[in-house]
């Protein structure tokens, strides 16, 4: 797939012909300098970006882009995306923001509550499920989002700089959760600058100027 975005007179070439597979089970690592990609790549793994040319299978199943509905099926039942900037709602509480994966497919209320208030508990977070994403601090709020992208269990996981903001206790909660969901049979990506982090991965893909390298 390649990715540009135009600007003006300018066009940025986000991505090159890049080429990849993430098999179920896979916890994928992706690093590369900032501006390389990364998130790029994982918009568009994630259906929340086209690709300017190539193509993308799910499952097996090519995806179409131009199928606004289909594409959202898809996030909302097989993909689980926690976002570089969170991108929490921000009238919502830490429990609804998480429960809502589980809500948009049709779980009651009261079940998905429940549900998000045990994963936040296994972040760390059972003492502000009832806080607003601005009562949050960056660690707080980048758990929540992470707690939001699992819950459903995605057959697809992507994660952008899941521990950016965590100290190294709470980021290695965050990354047995992560190889959790992979022994589950997720396909999981990782974007991330810690090498540390990186080292839990079963094999990491390197970017660098919008292309993977060999
Ligand atoms: N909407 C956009 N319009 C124009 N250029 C963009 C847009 N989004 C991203 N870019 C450019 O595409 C390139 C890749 O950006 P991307 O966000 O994928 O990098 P990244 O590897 O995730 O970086 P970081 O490690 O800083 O998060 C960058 O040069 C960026 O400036
Ligand atoms: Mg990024």
């Amino acid at each position: 797939m390649s990715k540009f975005y135009s600007r003006a007179e300018e066009r940025v070439s986000a991505l090159r012909e890049v080429s990849c597979d993430i098999k179920a089970g896979e916890f994928v690592g992706l690093a590369g300098p900032s501006g390389s990609g990364k998130s790029t790549l994982l918009n568009v793994l994630g259906l929340t970006d086209a690709p300017s040319s190539g193509s993308l299978s799910l499952q097996g199943e090519p995806v179409d882009f131009s199928k606004e509905a289909a594409l959202r099926e898809l996030r909302r039942t097989k993909i689980g995306y926690v976002f570089q900037y969170f991108n929490l709602v921000p009238s919502l509480t830490a429990t609804e923001n998480v429960a809502i994966s589980l809500l948009l497919n049709g779980c009651s209320y009261r079940a998905a509550a429940a549900q998000a208030r045990e994963l936040l508990a296994k972040v760390g977070l059972e003492a502000r499920a009832l806080h607003l994403p601005q009562q949050l601090s960056g660690g707080e709020m980048q758990r929540v989002a992470f707690c939001r992208a699992i819950i459903h269990k995605p057959r697809l996981l992507l994660a952008d700089e899941p521990t950016g903001n965590l100290d190294s206790h709470t980021g290695d909660a965050i990354l047995d959760l992560i190889a959790e969901a992979a022994l589950g049979g997720a396909g999981v990506i990782m974007a991330s600058h810690n090498e540390q982090a990186l080292k839990r991965c079963s094999r990491v893909m390197r970017m660098r100027d919008g292309a993977l390298r060999a």
